[in-house]
């Protein structure tokens, strides 16, 4: 049958606007959370990603019963605390189902989840999730595979984040879904401040945890005897965003977003504005604007409130067409660039040394058959075929419907020439 895979015809201009989904980087741990309550959780505005789909699937093999709402809404509710074990099938297929770690500890007092291998991005190693579960108190230890830990009862701890390349967003996730029933304090030094932590901490006090300090890299948890089911609306996707306000750049439009906070994105916002591209609030959104002519820029990856890695592919196809030379530099997957390759045989000139690619703007890009590789390059790649001459084919797409809701027909509403079509080359 083949794959899907998209058809582009470049050099249309984009107008109109677009609303933003909700953060799949949300999503994804607080939908594990929802292990944590006694009690239905409703979620608003999960994004209708491929990731989200196949974490509901490990959530029913855990024992909830998942159901969309006919409003959209996914409600989860825990039946059956039997099942510890998160299978290598589906691990393998999305390594964020290591956020399941740290909440079935805390619940069930064993946890067993396949340790996931390698990925697109480079080495994603878990040492700083093992870490925090010792901490606490828990034995861990790797067996055929699975990395499995079990405690009757953890105890709060102080304990340091960080790691070689900073702290970890899944790691203080997984730690801080472990300490809420702990006995006494938890400290979390060095903690991720990424806007999803803090949804995360947010929805785990809508339940009755009691969290502060989430936001900053000190987060302190007073462990509670229970959590209690809620309603809760996950914050609008940051990446997804971004990934528009280049949408509008690379093709010389103007777009509005709406369901976008800006104070999410002040990093790249303000690499946006070195590069000509204006950004200006606007009702419950913003309004993207760029100029004819691109700046070149030196762009360095970081954790939160740093720029984001998950923006880097993207902003390298802007670049590309910059008036000049940049530099990026990848400071938390120091190997995340298989869109380099991709994006140089579109025409672009990138030249990779260690961690940093060395852009040479170029007039234009030529339409080409290229290919996904991981989510974001995916992206970077439908951006480039957006203002490329003549026709790209990216193949598979697969890698982009993990977490971007309905990007085509979102692009096309907005007068881009794309289409899916199936058939695709197959692996
Ligand atoms: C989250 O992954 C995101 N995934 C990623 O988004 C994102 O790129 C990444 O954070 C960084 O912002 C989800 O939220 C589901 P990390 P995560 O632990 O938490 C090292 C996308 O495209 N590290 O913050 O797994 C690690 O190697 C995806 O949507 C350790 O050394 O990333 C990296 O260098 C891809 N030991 C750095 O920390 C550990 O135990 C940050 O990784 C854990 C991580």
């Amino acid at each position: 049958m083949g794959l899907p895979y998209f058809k582009i015809v470049g050099g249309n201009r984009l107008k109109g606007s677009v609303r933003v989904s909700g953060a799949k980087n949300a999503a994804l741990p607080i939908m594990a959370a929802s292990l944590l309550c006694e009690g239905e959780v409703v979620l608003h505005d999960l994004p209708q990603v491929a990731d989200v789909k196949s974490l509901a699937e490990l959530l029913t093999k855990l024992g909830l019963q998942v159901e969309r709402r006919p409003d959209g809404a996914l409600s989860l509710t825990v039946r059956d605390e039997m099942n510890c074990k998160a299978e290598y099938d589906i691990v393998r297929k999305m390594r964020a189902s290591i956020c399941v770690l740290g909440p079935l500890l805390a619940k069930r007092g064993r946890a067993e989840v396949s340790m996931p291998g390698g990925c697109a991005i480079g080495d994603r190693p878990v040492d700083l999730h093992i870490r925090a579960m010792k901490k606490l108190g828990a034995d861990v230890e790797l067996v055929s595979g699975d990395l499995v830990a079990r405690a009757k009862r953890l105890r709060g701890a102080e304990m340091f984040l960080g790691g070689a390349f900073g702290s970890t967003v899944l790691g203080t996730a997984n730690a801080m879904m472990a300490a809420v029933f702990a006995e006494g304090v938890t400290v979390i030094e060095m903690a991720a401040c990424e806007p999803e932590v803090v949804d995360l901490a947010n929805f785990l006090n809508a339940c009755g945890a009691s969290i502060t300090g989430q936001g900053t890299p000190r987060i302190v948890i007073e462990g509670v005897r229970e959590l209690k089911g809620c309603e809760y609306r996950i914050i609008p996707d940051r990446i997804e965003a971004g990934t528009f306000m280049v949408a509008a750049a690379i093709t010389n439009s103007e777009l509005k977003l709406d369901n976008c906070r800006l104070d999410h994105l002040m990093a790249f916002i303000d690499r946006l504005a070195a590069i000509g591209v204006q950004v200006e609030r606007a009702e419950n959104g913003a309004v993207v604007s760029s100029a004819r002519r691109l700046e070149p820029a030196e762009v360095t990856t970081q954790p939160f409130p740093g720029f984001p890695t998950d923006l880097q592919a993207q902003t390298m196809a802007l670049l590309c067409l910059a008036d000049g030379n940049s530099i990026i530099t990848e400071k938390i997957f120091p190997d995340r660039f298989l869109h380099v390759a991709e994006l140089n045989r579109m025409g672009a000139r990138l030249r990779k040394e260690g961690p940093t690619v060395i852009v040479e703007g170029v007039k234009r890009l030529i339409g080409a058959p290229v290919m996904a590789s991981d989510l974001r390059a995916s992206a970077a790649l439908v951006l480039a075929g957006l203002a490329a001459r003549g026709l790209t084919v990216v193949n598979r797409v697969y890698h982009l419907d993990r977490g971007y809701e309905r990007l085509e027909e979102k692009l096309r509403s907005l007068g881009a020439d794309i289409e899916r079509c199936e058939g695709g080359e197959e692996e």
